[in-house]
């Protein structure tokens, strides 16, 4: 079968997609600056599906790095592209940042495409591109609204680039895949998010409340005009996630793309609150999440969640998981995490 380059497959979509991917056969290079993962993932890799993939410590801004490595994989026939920064508040701080390497990396990439004769392109971009969408669900066919960070602002641009490059070569396929919000961990607990540092994102900051690592959740708001006054989000399974990523590359391979760049939502279609996710995360698990009222977080959209309509039909993806089970196994994640560093303690102390 055929050989994919991953790009950012240690990280937390990335590895959750390198699973699926060689699940199903497809051979796996990943290439990876370890900037936000570690390369024990790999393990968690190899005892999921017996296959340790590929693995090369790459920069993507390294253009001549990235030249060798496809001389040494001949054959890549399609690439994934995950890697780049995420931080919304960090891209804020350093935009340059984040510009030289979300920008610099998709360039480099579409450049040596052709040199290396590879045609289909999956790019992981974000419903971050919608701002506050007027009319929700959202579709693919939402205006673009001005971007609220730096970050926000790579991903509309790498669509453009993406776009702007297809439209100068036919010689390019590719899918942009826009996700919600992604959450959970493989059922197994052998990968999941390792955040470095305080995270950001809330699913990581419920679990480590919950685990004692944080005294406890700041909920950004409860002034929105929503139900409980909350945000909302979509969230999706990572698993979910990662599958429609093997679907994307098997379209593309196969050549059924009714565009040269198509366009997906990856969500599931149901917008929930900061309050449900945390009371239904300590319903399921029967643990407390303390957590308290702060004030809004700068740049926050009030309510967003997917229209996945096209990628139900087009795609012939759909979001799987219950959000009960989903929350599950970030639970089972973190336990898997604490008994780690259990284990790591113990064995300093020997
Ligand atoms: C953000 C980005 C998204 C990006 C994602 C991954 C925007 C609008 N969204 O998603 O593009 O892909 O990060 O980095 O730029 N919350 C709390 N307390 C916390 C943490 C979060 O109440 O400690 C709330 C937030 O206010 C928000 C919700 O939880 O309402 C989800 O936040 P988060 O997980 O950070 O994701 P987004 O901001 O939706």
């Amino acid at each position: 079968m055929a050989k994919i380059l991953v790009t950012g497959g240690t990280g937390y979509i990335g590895s959750h997609t390198v699973v699926e991917l060689q699940k199903v056969g497809f051979e796996v290079v990943i290439v990876d600056n370890l900037s936000n993962s570690n390369i024990e993932v790999l393990n968690g890799i190899e005892k999921i599906t017996g296959i340790r993939p590929a693995f090369e410590n790459i920069d993507c801004t390294d253009y001549m790095a990235l030249d060798r490595m496809f001389e040494k994989y001949p054959g890549i026939e399609a690439i994934i592209h995950f890697a780049a920064s995420k931080a919304v508040g960090e891209s804020v701080e350093k935009p340059l940042l984040y510009y030289r390497n979300n920008l610099t990396s998709l360039i480099n990439l579409l450049q040596l495409m052709p040199i290396h004769k590879v045609k289909h392109f999956v790019f992981s971009s974000s419903c971050t591109v919608y701002g506050q969408p007027d009319e929700l669900p959202v579709t693919e066919n939402a205006p673009i609204k001005p971007a609220l960070s730096p970050y926000g602002n790579t991903k509309q641009i790498c669509e453009e680039i993406i776009q702007d490059t297809s439209h100068s070569n036919p010689f390019y396929r590719a899918i942009i895949l826009r996700y919600f919000n992604p959450i959970g961990a493989h059922p197994s607990a052998e990968i999941g998010e390792l955040p470095n540092g305080v995270p950001n994102n809330l699913l990581p900051y419920v679990t480590q409340t919950a685990a004692g690592l944080r005294k406890e959740l700041k909920v950004f708001g409860n002034d929105y005009n929503t139900p409980d006054g909350t945000c909302i989000r979509d969230y999706i399974n990572v698993v979910d996630l990662a599958k429609a990523h093997v679907i994307a590359v098997q379209r593309l391979l196969d050549e059924k793309g009714e565009k040269a760049v198509e366009i997906f939502n990856l969500g599931t279609g149901t917008g929930l609150s900061v309050l449900d996710i945390v009371n239904t995360f300590e319903r399921v698990n029967g643990v407390k999440v303390p957590h308290s009222f702060a004030p809004r977080r700068e740049g926050d959209i009030e309510k967003v969640w997917a229209d996945p309509t096209r990628a139900n039909t087009v795609l012939g993806w759909k979001a799987q998981e219950t959000v009960e089970d989903t929350l599950k196994s970030a639970w089972t994640w973190e336990c898997r995490l604490a008994k780690l560093r259990e284990e790591k303690a113990a064995n300093a102390e020997e």
